[in-house]
């Protein structure tokens, strides 16, 4: 598709109004998301300015867990859109004095916010925002359930490499447990149409009532044969009761992605990584940069675009 044709919303509209997990999203509306990105992707390969279809639109980003992709990427994508972007410094603000997070988030929307993009890990917070305030809510991750434009950002990529993912499989190696992209990705890549497995030790694995439709493998041959897209995940230690020293041990040497380990995926195979990556802990540095083989800065440029994607479709309804 060439930046001149911007693709068609779906029949009946997108009518999305908010976007805290995949099933927030129809078929339908998963599809045009990826069209518009690479819509969108066109823009940004040619360094051309984007129609600036959110002008007049504010944006607020509300981080309360660290960030460098996600709320990086969601500034410039609507920046580029032409919204008025606010990027809260959480750590200098009145938090710090103890007003919580409705009080926090009811007062940033007052400043006539159309769109706040929140990472919290706070259980249903995202919902309750969703209800008692006026503007439309993105999850930009909560804790460990869901990272919704993590997940479309990473279909968008593998769809630029694959053309589509049904009929992949996608293996999916390391901290599942304590993973919110792993669920996400799950989530939407099934319902794409690709093969999901969850590649670890039993002890990062999600509980067994989780998940029904994604292979578990607890052996990385196992997990890796066969497999068109290997997507290491980081080791969440923050997430982790001992700070993960148990986890961490010999898992490099049963799990760790190298050249080597990669040789058991299928001989095209592509390694993908949500970041932030721990070298040496789940994947080998040196085949992270391999251009041949990751496509992990791909994910990273599809982020910005997915991000534009998702914030002009739930704001213009995609018209
Ligand atoms: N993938 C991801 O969410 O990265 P950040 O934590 O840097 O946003």
């Amino acid at each position: 598709m060439t930046t001149a044709t911007r693709p068609s919303p779906p029949k009946g509209g997108f009518n999305a109004r908010r976007l805290i997990g995949v099933d927030d999203l129809s078929d339908a509306e998963i599809h045009f998301l990826l069209e518009l990105a690479e819509h969108y992707a066109g823009y940004l390969r040619r360094a051309a300015p984007a129609p600036r279809r959110l002008a007049g639109k504010t944006q607020i980003n509300l981080f309360y867990e660290d960030s460098t992709r996600t709320n990086m990427s969601f500034e410039l994508a609507g920046k580029k859109l032409g919204a008025d972007v606010l990027v809260v410094p959480v750590a200098a603000s009145s938090v710090n004095k103890g007003e919580g997070y409705i009080d926090t988030s009811q007062t940033l929307a007052a400043m006539s916010a159309d769109v706040m993009v929140l990472r919290a890990n706070e259980k249903g917070l995202h919902e309750t925002l969703d209800e008692v305030l006026n503007c439309i809510v993105i999850n930009a991750g909560d804790g460990v359930r869901e990272h919704p434009t993590q997940a479309l950002l990473d279909a968008a990529a593998i769809a630029s490499e694959f053309k589509k993912l049904e009929g992949l499989t996608i293996a999916i190696c390391g901290d599942i447990r304590h993973s919110r992209v792993a669920g996400s990705d799950a989530r939407l890549f099934t319902r794409l149409g690709a093969h999901v497995r969850f590649v670890g030790p039993a002890e990062l694995m999600p509980p067994a009532d989780e998940f029904s439709a994604v292979e578990r493998c607890d052996r990385l041959s196992d997990g890796l044969d066969g497999a068109d897209i290997v997507m290491g995940l980081r080791m969440q230690f923050e997430r982790m009761g001992d700070g993960g020293a148990e986890a961490a041990k010999g898992y490099y040497d049963k799990f760790g992605l190298t050249h080597e380990t990669i040789k058991l995926a299928k001989p095209a195979a592509k390694i993908m990584h949500p970041g932030p990556m721990n070298r040496g802990v789940e994947i080998d540095g040196a085949l992270a940069d391999d251009p041949e083989r990751s496509i992990i800065l791909r994910q990273v440029f599809y982020g910005v675009a997915m991000r534009m994607a998702c914030l002009d479709a739930l704001l213009t309804k995609g018209e």
